[in-house]
């Protein structure tokens, strides 16, 4: 039912809750997300999909947010239709076209279809926002591939200098920046470029904050079978036996090598698969990062509501003792969090007892994020800081999880063991059992 004056106030229980909860964790992508330069490769494929609308929508959706688009466009699939069509040859060595004089205005004729067809979509515009505004230009200058292996690619170019004032402007213009992949030289030619070399260099030229391919699922599955985050040495791996788009998943790589914080790969052709790589935890792609996404750190003040949020319902069911707000704030210092890209998605506190004992309490992990190893981390975490503190016996009381721990070498004991302030603060009311590992 939609909210009318007719009926006030329409029930906030129509909205499911778990939107609520997406929405909320999705906070730290949308202050992330906001002012970032991002630099889509898009293949010519990806334009002719019947999912190219939706993914049209999604990134007026994504400038709107206020992100700055700079869109690669390729047209491959466009090319060869073309030149099959009018019995051009123009056969592809190492996976790069030889661009002959013959096939060069059947290549810039493609590329600027394709082109059209990208404004004509992004012109369609989202629901409710005002129109999408784009910019494409002459932003490539080129020089010619020439002679490699004994191969001339005649009319096929290398990035030689991005005009990165002329993007920024129209970035800044409010407009997202279409670079179609066709360079100019000074000597008045034009150069057929690759898709994935175009797009790194523009990322390079404008340091851009991510850079994103976008793959076929027939590319993309098998990258996702055993990963879904890579740190860019394995990204090479993987690219070496990647032949698709003329090295796409290597140039993406070699952007993270030379200084862009991210890359990611995702599908052209699955609804929604770019909202969910860039708004959710697990993404829906290949993330290529410099550094790993997942990290154990002490907390800070900005973590405390997703603290609260974390332990709120085990403290409601019995399962964690209950800490207030206030409690919660003045042992900060205590708590060590799992942090996801900002988000702290589990926690871990290490109390001292005396000198020589501390207990391990609050162990929790969001129940979507459970069975990947994030409270052995936590875990982990703050025994060593316990051990730092040369604390010599690590105490837990548990009512729900002793088995989590005594298979990480912790030991029943009466609970008499804990020191004396300790035992006497002892809920005879939920008797948690006592475990004690020895550091
Ligand atoms: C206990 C808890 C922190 C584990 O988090 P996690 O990130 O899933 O833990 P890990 O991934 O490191 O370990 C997962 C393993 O522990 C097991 N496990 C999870 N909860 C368990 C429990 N209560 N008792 C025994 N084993 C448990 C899982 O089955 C899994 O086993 P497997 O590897 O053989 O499949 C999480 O379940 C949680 O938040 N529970 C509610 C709060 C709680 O009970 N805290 C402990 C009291 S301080």
């Amino acid at each position: 039912m939609a909210r009318s004056l007719l009926q006030p106030g329409a029930s906030v229980q129509q909205v499911p809750d778990s939107f609520i909860h997406w929405f909320r964790f999705a906070a730290p992508y949308l202050q992330k997300h906001r002012d970032a330069t991002f630099v889509i490769a898009l293949p010519g494929e990806a334009a002719a999909h019947p999912n190219f609308l939706n993914l049209a929508q999604d990134l007026s959706l994504l400038q709107s947010l206020g992100a700055r688009l700079i869109l690669v466009q390729g047209a491959r699939a466009q090319i060869d239709a073309a030149l099959t069509a009018v019995g051009i040859d123009a056969p592809l060595e190492a996976g790069v076209r030889v661009s002959t004089a013959a096939a060069m205005p059947h290549i810039i004729a493609a590329t600027n279809a394709v082109r059209t067809e990208l404004e004509r979509a992004l012109s369609a515009g989202l629901l409710g926002a005002p129109r999408l505004r784009t910019v494409s230009g002459n932003f490539v200058v080129a020089k010619p591939v020439g002679v490699r292996d004994g191969v001339d690619y005649l009319l096929t170019g290398l990035v030689r200098q991005v005009d990165r004032q002329a993007i920024e402007r129209a970035l800044y213009g409010g407009a997202l920046a279409i670079v179609p992949t066709l360079g100019f030289s000074a000597t008045g030619e034009v150069f057929n470029l690759s898709l994935g070399d175009c797009a790194t260099q523009v990322a390079k030229a404008v340091g851009a904050d991510k850079i994103i391919a976008l793959l076929g699922e027939q590319r993309l599955r098998p990258l996702l079978e055993q990963q879904s985050v890579v740190l860019p040495a394995r990204a090479q791996q993987l690219a070496a036996v990647e032949m698709g788009e003329a090295g796409l998943l290597h140039a993406v790589a070699a952007a993270v090598d030379a200084g862009i914080e991210r890359a990611h790969l995702v599908s052209y052709e699955a609804n929604g698969a770019l909202l969910r790589e860039l708004f959710t935890h697990d993404g829906a792609g290949l993330l290529i990062a410099r550094q790993e996404p997942v990290q154990v750190r002490t907390a800070s003040a900005a973590d405390v509501g997703y603290i609260l949020e974390l332990i709120q319902p085990l403290q409601e069911s019995g399962v964690l003792v209950q800490r207030s707000r206030e409690l919660l704030e003045a042992e900060l210092d205590r708590f060590a969090v799992l942090d996801i890209d900002g988000t702290a998605i589990g926690c871990a506190a290490l109390h001292p007892l005396d000198e020589q004992a501390a207990e391990i309490a609050c162990v929790a992990v969001q129940p979507e994020f459970q069975g990947r190893g994030y409270a052995g981390r936590l875990l982990e975490f703050q025994e060593q800081r316990a051990i730092a503190a040369a604390i010599k016996r690590l105490f837990v009381l548990s009512t729900q999880a002793t088995h989590w721990f005594i298979e990480r070498g912790y030991r029943e004991t009466p609970a008499d063991d804990l020191p004396a302030a300790r035992r006497a603060q002892y809920s005879t009311e939920r008797k948690p059992r006592v475990l004690v590992k020895l550091l």
